[in-house]
């Protein structure tokens, strides 16, 4: 549709009805206009999974892999395709819209939302949201870059004032939003946070560079309740205000334009965007029949069970991997995740998946026939309880697995019952003259001793176990944070002692108060078993089996949305049980299930350490994949993983007075460690595959134009004795610069495929902005002529050969 015709569509539409179109119909829905046939959009987040309109554990979704295992993939085909997947789960829940990628920065490892962003680097995050981006578009739904720009961390997320200079902005932090915008990206997401002193809903970025200089052509929607007033987003380029109805725009917006405040031409430049998106979503003119969407196929769980194998990062290996499993006659499968593993990280992410592979589950799939596996789970997490699950209890009354959801009116009387599968019910359903929410349940009580109790929302609580009141309280909202109050309410918690074997009869009861959300958690867990038994008990299976597969993980309490992270460590007795089980047996692979990085303090005595990330609901047959060779751990680390916590260059996430300062410049991740001379545990692009690799001739042009990009060719073989990927990286440096410079920066990389034996060459694409600075005197791009080092490595600190380029201007004509 041409901008003609939007032109004439608009002339249908009074200032009311314009005005109407900028803020949302609902929580997901962007309004409708019969006047020129507009249909409502729906929107949904991902990214790692296209949740619907609804919060509700029987609407299932295909889970992916979160974005670092994506960003761990350095596969930009294979990333496309998991955007078609998105693509096809939207048609599926009738999404047109994904809430997809996250492109901030791991800037510091303890961002809450690590697990949800791809990289430290632009340049990999760039190229890997653009990917995903197309496969997403490709497939004619909508995806979202989002949260422009610099909301890299949690900490007083809804107010923080970022403070970083223009330079840096550009270079780092915008740079993968430029690249969403190259790909062609439909709408982008301000976020929260504010930049520089301006809100980003308000934020002269928003015109300057997205509008103008790099010329998006799509939709600024706000973060859901980011919009604090009308005026200063409507006169900065906010287009859309989300969620609705009654954001701040509606009325108020109408009038600023009636009083003069803010131009009608601003207005109308929203709604033509608005109507633009509509005509790329098909969803002006007469309804269209949506075709069948396809049911996740078996296509899909391979899809998703090669992306784990993919994206799953080897960091080390003494000859322990793969496992040959005729050579098995037990395996040990030790900790908690690896029968509950971590599959998704915390906050408006997250979706219900429609059946997890776990990696216990995947570990005795492959040996079944071939070796005994032994499970144990060593100590608890030390966590608080997690929500009810239908293998856990039962309803009340139809003693169905799962719960009972009651609504009652203000006499106590039922105005409706639902039987549910889980004890987190985020949106109850809505019924005139509810006041209250209840959820019951019979707890199989399979374990005597005092057990742990807990529920999560705002307002006033009680839970009562057996009749006996646990709890009973107000607990007021203090957070004006959207995912805090839908999605992760704070949890409190009971105690009582259970005497008996029989089933334990719950009942939770939450007011239902105005703005302070509908989200209900019931969460019981039993008596946690003495550490030390435990840990004994891991030892003892360890010892006596001739391989151990120990799963070690974070919890939804350290990452998620709404909060950063306090330190890096696994938590619990983790660290103790991987340090015994590998004393006792040196066969020890140690799998890491964390969204970001986390200490390893053990990593030198485990036989291999293996990162899956939080891989989505193939998580086992992919993990399994690799542990017996049926494919190559083919990930590379998007960010670098220190030692310490306190070795890490750039940790600072708390906001000092509401300022977050990014005084560490353009030197954040791998370009940070090299600029202090430190030593990670494990370099940005770092990760073993199974063969070996011997890197030979490279070929560098000795010169080229300011402003072209250039290739270099490596000429490398394998040397193993099977094929394998290997991924060639370059980085650039400027030791002479006049201007500011990182001590490396990555510019481009390229992946091989080889068998056994075999030699190749890798061609490697630098782009011409790689060369390229910000420079702030001059308001624009620069590229210094002079000379550059080139490094072509395994990783930012594996560089394994480095020659010079000359950047020549232009000869004068
Ligand atoms: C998050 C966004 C998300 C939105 C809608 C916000 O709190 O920051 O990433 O898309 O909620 O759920």
């Amino acid at each position: 549709m041409t901008d003609d015709v939007i032109d004439l569509m608009l002339d249908k539409l009074d200032l009311t009805q314009k005005v109407r179109l900028l803020s949302g119909a609902t929580t997901w829905r962007t309004a409708g206009e019969p006047a020129v046939e507009l249909r409502q959009m729906v929107m949904s987040d991902g990214p790692a999974g296209v949740r619907g309109e609804a919060w509700d554990e029987r609407r299932t979704s295909v889970l992916l892999p979160s974005a670092s295992a994506i960003g761990a993939l350095w596969d930009e085909e294979l990333t496309a395709r998991l955007g078609g997947l998105l693509a096809s789960e939207a048609a599926r829940k009738g999404v047109d819209i994904v809430l997809a990628p996250t492109l901030n920065l791991h800037r510091t490892p303890l961002g809450g939302r690590h697990f949800e962003c791809f990289s430290e680097d632009p340049e990999l995050t760039g190229r890997t949201g653009a990917a995903l981006i197309r496969g997403i578009q490709e497939a004619g739904t909508a995806a979202t870059a989002k949260h422009y720009v610099a909301n890299d961390s949690e900490s007083e997320r809804m107010h923080v004032d970022v403070r970083v200079s223009e330079r840096v902005l550009r270079e780092v932090y915008l740079a993968p939003f430029e690249a969403a915008v190259d790909a062609g990206v439909w709408l982008v997401m301000a976020g929260y946070n504010s930049v520089n002193g301006t809100t980003m809903t308000a934020s002269a970025l928003l015109a300057e560079p997205l509008k103008s200089d790099w010329g998006f052509d799509g939709v600024v929607v706000s973060d859901w309740g980011a919009l604090r007033s009308a005026t200063a987003p409507a006169l900065a380029a906010l287009d859309l205000a989300m969620p609705g109805p009654q954001g701040p725009w509606e009325a108020e917006l109408v009038r600023a334009v009636q009083d003069g405040l803010v131009p009608a031409e601003a207005v109308d430049d929203k709604v033509r965007r608005l109507l633009r998106l509509a005509a790329r979503l098909h969803a002006l003119g007469p309804r269209r029949p949506r075709r069948t969407p396809a049911s996740p196929s078996r296509d899909t769980r391979e899809l998703l069970r090669r992306t784990v194998a993919a994206g799953s990062v080897l960091l080390s290996n003494r000859g322990v991997l793969p496992l040959d499993r005729a050579a098995l006659s037990t395996v040990a499968v030790i900790g908690v995740h690896a029968a509950t593993p971590r599959v998704q990280g915390g906050g408006s992410a997250g979706v219900f998946d429609s059946g997890t592979v776990t990696p216990l589950t995947g570990i005795r799939a492959r040996l079944r026939g071939h070796a005994r596996v032994v499970h144990v789970p060593g100590p608890s997490l030390g966590v608080p309880p997690a929500p009810l699950d239908p293998d856990r209890c039962s309803n009340p009354r139809s003693g169905q697995p799962g719960v009972l959801l009651r609504l009652l009116d203000a006499a106590g009387q039922e105005l409706l019952a639902e039987h549910r599968l889980s004890g987190r019910q985020l949106e109850p359903p809505v019924v005139p003259g509810a006041r209250t929410v209840e959820i019951s349940a019979l707890i199989r009580a399979d374990t005597t001793g005092e057990w742990t109790f807990g529920v999560a929302g705002f307002g006033r609580m009680s839970l009562s176990i057996d009749d006996l009141t646990v709890l009973d309280g107000e607990f007021p909202c203090t957070t004006d944070d959207p995912a805090v109050v839908h999605v992760t309410p704070p949890l409190h918690t009971a105690r009582a002692t259970i005497r008996t074997h029989r089933p334990i009869r719950l009942v939770a009861r939450r007011e239902l108060v105005p703005d302070t959300g509908r989200a209900v958690i019931v969460a019981a867990a039993p008596p946690q078993r003495e550490a030390a038994a435990a840990l004994a008990e891991a030892v003892e299976a360890a010892r006596s089996a001739d391989a151990v597969i120990v799963v070690v993980g974070t919890t939804e309490h350290t990452e998620t949305e709404g909060r950063d992270r306090a330190d890096l460590r696994l938590g619990g007795h983790q660290d103790a049980l991987v340090h015994a089980v590998a004393a006792a047996n040196p066969r020890t692979v140690a799998v890491v299930n964390s969204g970001g990085p986390v200490e390893l303090p053990w990593r030198d005595e485990a036989g291999a350490v293996l990162l899956t990330w939080f891989p989505g609901q193939e998580a086992g047959s992919g993990l399994a994949d690799v542990l017996f060779g049926l494919a190559e751990p083919g990930g590379r680390l998007p960010t670098t993983w220190a030692a310490r916590l306190a070795d890490a260059p750039v940790t600072r996430s708390q906001p000092a007075g509401g300022r977050l300062d990014y005084e560490e410049g353009l030197h954040i991740g791998y370009r940070a460690w090299a600029r202090a001379e430190r030593e990670p545990a494990y370099w940005f692009g770092h990760g073993e595959g199974y063969t070996t690799w011997e890197y030979g001739a490279v070929r560098v042009p000795p010169q080229v134009t300011r402003g072209s990009a250039f290739t270099v060719g490596v000429q490398l073989r394998n040397t193993g004795a099977r094929a394998g990927r290997e991924v060639v990286q370059v980085y650039l440096a400027r030791p002479d610069s006049a201007v500011e410079r990182p001590a490396l920066w990555f510019a481009g990389y390229a992946a091989v495929h080889a068998e056994a034996g075999e030699a190749t060459t890798a061609v490697v694409d630098v782009p011409a902005r790689a060369l390229r600075h910000w420079s702030e005197e001059a308001g624009t791009w620069r590229t210094e002529p002079g000379t550059y080092r080139v490094m072509v490595g395994r990783s930012a600190g594996r560089i394994l050969w480095h020659g010079e380029l000359e950047v020549r201007e232009p000869s004068a004509r």
